[in-house]
């Protein structure tokens, strides 16, 4: 009989994140468990946090949609895991909030990329991550000063679109999102295009969809790293309308669907929405699970023995 192994890590979930910590765990076998971390929140607003002391080396589950009010109780747990003797303090946090303002886009602004990756290396010993908005900032070593591993939702992405969609024509809505637009149309060998953008303001989105008589009968799938306020998406499927192609699909990896996003979607035209969960799914968005990706990611950085290797 194969004697149980020693612990390894614990998995600290901030709440929301259990499910996520969970599979993460089943996967890695049982030198990686869950451990209980407990918010409570007074009626001032202050936030206390209570760990179950730690083992061995810990990492906190926490994906970051709506970092504001996440990440003061965060960086406390951290701290209070390294106080109590966590030998080191790990991060996995799918959706890393903050990288897109990489630049002052105005005199005065916060280069907050920066600034949240200053505050996040002071406090964790590694950072696990999914495909961060990586723009003018091209690699996450240029402002996180922890060691970081990136893992790519490309793979996942494809399989879904491969098997969800057919005859697809791949379209990103700016030039950002042509990395991973790029990747996705090699791996499901689909013809895409890349738009131009501008953005007025934060519900204000332009961009001009080319002739498409080239396409017809394809299924358009409009492919981005991240829907926020909706509205980038939104823009090309009201021009898609009448084109004579067959009804919108919209596939992102950090599904945020701020406020009224998602009904904008609907609105617009998009017949199917999916995204990762990288961030949980709304009711009616379809799901495409990152727990392999993350469990490949974790074992070499949190320094792991051989047997926690899925
Ligand atoms: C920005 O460059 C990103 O890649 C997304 O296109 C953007 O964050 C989407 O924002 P929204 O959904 O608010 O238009």
């Amino acid at each position: 009989m194969n004697p149980v192994p020693d612990i390894a890590l614990q998995l600290y979930p901030m709440p929301g994140n259990q499910a996520r910590a969970e599979a993460l765990a089943a996967r890695l076998g049982p030198a990686v468990r869950t451990a209980g971390l407990w918010l409570h929140r007074f009626p001032d607003g202050e936030s206390l946090v209570r760990v179950q002391p730690p083992e061995v080396a810990a990492a906190l589950v926490c994906t970051l949609r709506d970092p504001d009010a996440l990440s003061v109780p965060l960086l406390m747990a951290a701290d209070t895991l390294r106080e109590l003797g966590a030998a080191r303090v790990g991060l996995v946090a799918p959706y890393l909030a903050y990288m897109r303002q990489d630049r002052a886009f105005e005199a005065g602004q916060a280069v907050s990329a920066r600034i949240y990756a200053r505050l996040l290396s002071s406090h964790f010993d590694w950072l696990l991550t999914v495909d961060p908005h990586l723009h003018r900032i091209d690699r996450l070593e240029r402002v996180y000063t922890l060691r970081s591993r990136v893992v790519h939702a490309a793979a996942p992405l494809a399989r879904w679109i491969a098997a969800e969609v057919a005859e697809p024509l791949l379209i990103g809505p700016d030039a950002e999102s042509r990395q991973w637009v790029a990747d996705v149309a090699a791996r499901v060998n689909a013809p895409m295009l890349v738009l131009d953008k501008q953005r007025h303001g934060d519900l204000d989105v332009s961009s001009r969809l080319p002739e498409l008589s080239a396409w017809a009968g394809r299924t358009p799938v409009l492919l981005d790293d991240i829907a926020s306020s909706g509205r980038t998406l939104a823009v090309v499927l009201e021009q898609l309308r009448g084109r004579g192609l067959a009804p919108a699909v919209c596939v992102v990896t950090h599904g945020l669907f701020a406020g009224d996003a998602l009904q904008r979607l609907r609105e617009a035209g998009a017949a199917r929405v999916a995204c990762t969960d990288s961030v949980d799914p709304p009711a009616g968005v379809e799901r495409i699970a990152l727990d392999e990706e993350l469990a490949r990611g974790l074992p070499e950085l949190a320094g792991l023995s051989r047997e926690s290797q899925p």
